[in-house]
């Protein structure tokens, strides 16, 4: 199995993303240098254990570990208050000690709350990420943010709290459903948009084939996180540059509340669509050409995904009202619209009071646009 290992370099904290196919196999001797006495407890979710469990268990098992399982539902509704006191109640039940490891292992969802239980848990105790989805491989694994949402709003609590490993199997992936994939390449894209031209280039070429040719997905997986790696390690807390992995999220977040967090736009879908609004409003502020946006466009549609708010299923509030939603993201600051806009593909930029006339003008074209 050919291994890539991304470092994420934060001193004391620092940890290493490994990629490769075949890696929950490996999970045992992978964590087993990390443990101080054989004993792990395993968080997941129902769907993620009815198809990879047993297969972890047995790689943790092989390695002398004695395994603590607990899954919890599948989806978003998970990730708050109830789901996460069951999980931290549980993990103390177990008995998890300040020297022993938590797996987070999931998707989204399960590393965020996860991390956020063994953030607090006894004041802090190690965990390790194995995420499962092609979303949580490239973006939310790696960085150390962890929370759960509540009625205020998503991620509203939480903690940074790193991983001491991250084990990205690209095997899963086989059995995403295609839709989640997609949401997940979503993020891939941002990374080539927002800092890297010619991995935008190369997966121009290459996207279609990602979900077929292991060798290509891997290495836009390991571009993906060592991209994150980098932002991260210049910026773990997110004071400057680490803003600049929210491009495509101001829309985003805002067609999200709009749709009630439902299965009508998922997250990665909504990035995506808000990457090419970012990108437009970039062009008509006079920041890059028309063939940034237009690129954007073509690469989103050859690969099949949403890129228009017509391709959103059902009715939208009207552009002020979206522009609304977004003065309640919270990443407003000072009341401040704030967005991530570009001067080209690979050169984005946080820019703080863009005018909100100008977004509801865009958001008013496309509404109409494809309706
Ligand atoms: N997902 C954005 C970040 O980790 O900062």
């Amino acid at each position: 199995m050919a291994l890539d290992v991304v470092p994420v370099a934060l001193g004391a904290r620092s940890y290493e993303v490994r990629i490769g196919a075949g890696l929950i196999d490996r999970a045992g001797a992978e964590i087993a240098p990390l443990l101080a006495r054989r004993r792990v407890a395993v968080v997941t979710d129902e769907t993620v254990a009815g198809l990879h469990l047993s297969r972890l268990v047995a790689a943790l098992e092989a390695e002398g570990m004695t395994v603590a399982t607990l899954a919890l539902p599948a989806g978003e509704a998970t990730k708050g208050w109830p789901q996460f006191t069951r999980c931290v109640e549980w993990l103390l039940e177990q008995k998890i000690e300040r020297r022993d490891i938590v797996i987070a292992f999931g998707g989204g969802v399960i590393g965020d709350l996860v991390g956020f239980a063994a953030a607090v848990l006894r004041r802090g105790v190690r965990f390790v990420q194995i995420p499962t989805t092609l979303l949580s491989q490239v973006d939310s694994s790696v960085g150390g943010k962890t929370g759960i949402n509540t009625a205020q709003g998503k991620n509203l609590v939480g903690a940074f709290h790193q991983p001491s490993l991250v084990l990205a199997d690209i095997a899963v992936l086989d059995s995403l459903p295609r839709r989640d994939f997609l949401a997940g390449y979503g993020e891939v894209v941002k990374y080539g948009l927002l800092g890297d031209a010619a991995f935008f280039d190369w997966l121009e070429g290459a996207g279609p084939t990602l979900a077929a040719d292991a060798g290509n997905l891997q290495h836009a997986v390991q571009r993906s996180v060592a991209m994150k790696a980098g932002i991260v390690e210049r910026d773990e807390t997110e004071e400057g540059e680490r803003a600049l992995l929210n491009l495509g999220h101001t829309f985003c977040h805002a067609l999200e509340k709009a749709t009630g967090y439902s299965d009508r736009l998922l997250h990665g879908e909504g990035v995506a669509i808000g990457c090419a609004l970012a990108f437009e409003l970039s062009q008509r502020l006079g920041l890059c050409s028309q063939e940034a946006p237009s690129r954007v466009r073509a690469h989103l549609r050859a690969m099949g995904m949403k890129v228009d708010l017509s391709d959103i299923p059902g009715e939208l509030p009207g552009a002020e009202d979206l522009v609304r939603l977004m003065g309640q993201d919270k990443k407003v600051i000072d009341g401040r619209l704030r967005f991530i806009l570009a001067r080209g593909i690979g050169a984005a930029f946080v820019a703080e009071d863009v005018p909100p006339d100008l977004v509801t003008g865009l958001l008013e074209e496309a509404l109409l646009r494809g309706r």
